[in-house]
């Protein structure tokens, strides 16, 4: 080979290296640091020590939320602990989270609960939708909530091909459901790669005991996903993209895309404010921080809010914003009333009453 050729070889193959540094870079905001925002009435909530990934609250002020998650690649203060879903009630001044029971039957050795939904039915029967991965695989773990016993009775566990690296769900009916794949390879090795390289291959499937189908695809790694008040709309986060993405959801629950919206932080699970419909996300200010967890320099948190996603003007305001010294890694913020839960992939969870 001509050394001239060599060279011009050896100079594409940096500049493809670079951009994709470059590119890998800017997808996990390596370089942002954030300025602190506070938020003036603040706790941390007792007992949770182990994660609190997602939150769900029920239109009574019963919030659910899963904690002790654990997932190929992501950092735990307690690998060996089993998870567990506690419960609060956001009707008293200081809420006490508990661990819920579990009925009997369920492995809950290999309980490791991420995303969550509740389908309330006409008799308002709760049933709470849980992505679990006992021995790192992907399951949807299907409970009904009764109150007066104050347990969680197991009644189905899906598993799926389709279905095979669930991050989240929106329940649908009592066996049906939205759900985010956020990798593509199921692969150890290479889904420690697929992020670095940057595929949008990630996705979401409808699924039903009777039809199950990819309804989006084309994100870098679909995460929270949502439902708007009206029932019409579903919000897609992809926390690589950075992005909203707002579907039509069709009566045969088809979606057609409508708007991205782009943030700036890494944006997790979605909440939908029941009274104002405004999107509430926990992020990640920088993502390689989380990826690499180091104590001395620790992942921060951030709670952004949107408001009017609709509109040509949506208002995202950064509600929260933290550099890891009271909140590390914050993946959820839900409100209710003028209560604002925020919870983490594996830190603590806060809780906050809002002016
Ligand atoms: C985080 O912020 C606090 C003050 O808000 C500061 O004392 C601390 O050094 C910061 N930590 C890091 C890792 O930057």
């Amino acid at each position: 080979m001509g050394t001239l050729l060599k060279i011009t070889l050896i100079g594409v193959l940096l500049a493809l290296l670079g951009e994709r540094i470059f590119q890998f870079s800017h997808r996990f905001n390596v370089f942002r640091e954030i300025e602190p925002i506070d938020l003036p009435n603040c706790q941390l909530l007792d007992g949770i020590e182990y994660g609190a990934e997602d939150i769900e609250i029920l239109p009574d002020g019963l919030a659910f939320i899963s904690s002790g998650l654990k997932y190929p690649g992501m950092f735990s203060f307690a690998p060996g602990r089993s998870g567990e879903i506690f419960l609060l009630d956001l009707n008293e001044e200081i809420p006490r989270p508990s661990s819920l029971r579990i009925s009997r039957g369920f492995d809950l050795s290999s309980f490791a609960p991420h995303g969550l939904s509740a389908y309330i039915d006409e008799d308002d029967a709760v049933y709470l939708f849980v992505v679990n991965h006992p021995q790192y695989k992907s399951t949807v773990e299907i409970f009904k909530y009764e109150e007066e016993e104050n347990v969680l009775v197991h009644l189905k566990t899906v598993k799926h091909p389709s279905l095979y690296n669930v991050n989240d769900v929106v329940a649908l009916g009592p066996e049906s459901f939205y759900a985010t794949n956020d990798y593509y390879f199921t692969d150890f090795i290479l889904r420690h790669v697929e992020p670095l390289v940057g595929l949008r291959w990630t996705n979401v499937v409808y699924y039903s005991p009777e039809d199950v189908r990819e309804v989006a695809s084309g994100f870098y790694n679909a995460n929270g996903i949502a439902m708007s008040l009206d029932e019409k709309f579903i919000y897609v986060a992809d926390i690589l993209g950075k992005t909203i993405t707002v579907f039509d959801k069709h009566d045969d629950y088809a979606l057609s895309p409508v708007k991205v919206l782009q943030l700036e932080t890494l944006v997790d699970n979605l909440w939908v404010d029941p009274v104002t419909g405004d999107i509430w996300t926990g992020g990640h200010p920088n993502g390689l921080k989380l990826a690499k967890y180091s104590a001395a320099d620790p992942p921060g948190s951030e709670v952004v809010r949107i408001q009017n996603i609709h509109s040509d003007d949506p208002v995202v305001t950064t509600v929260y914003a933290n550099n890891g010294s009271v909140l590390q890694g914050s993946s959820s913020a839900a409100v209710w009333e003028n209560k604002l839960l925020v919870g983490t992939i594996f830190h603590k969870a806060l809780y906050c009453h809002l002016e």
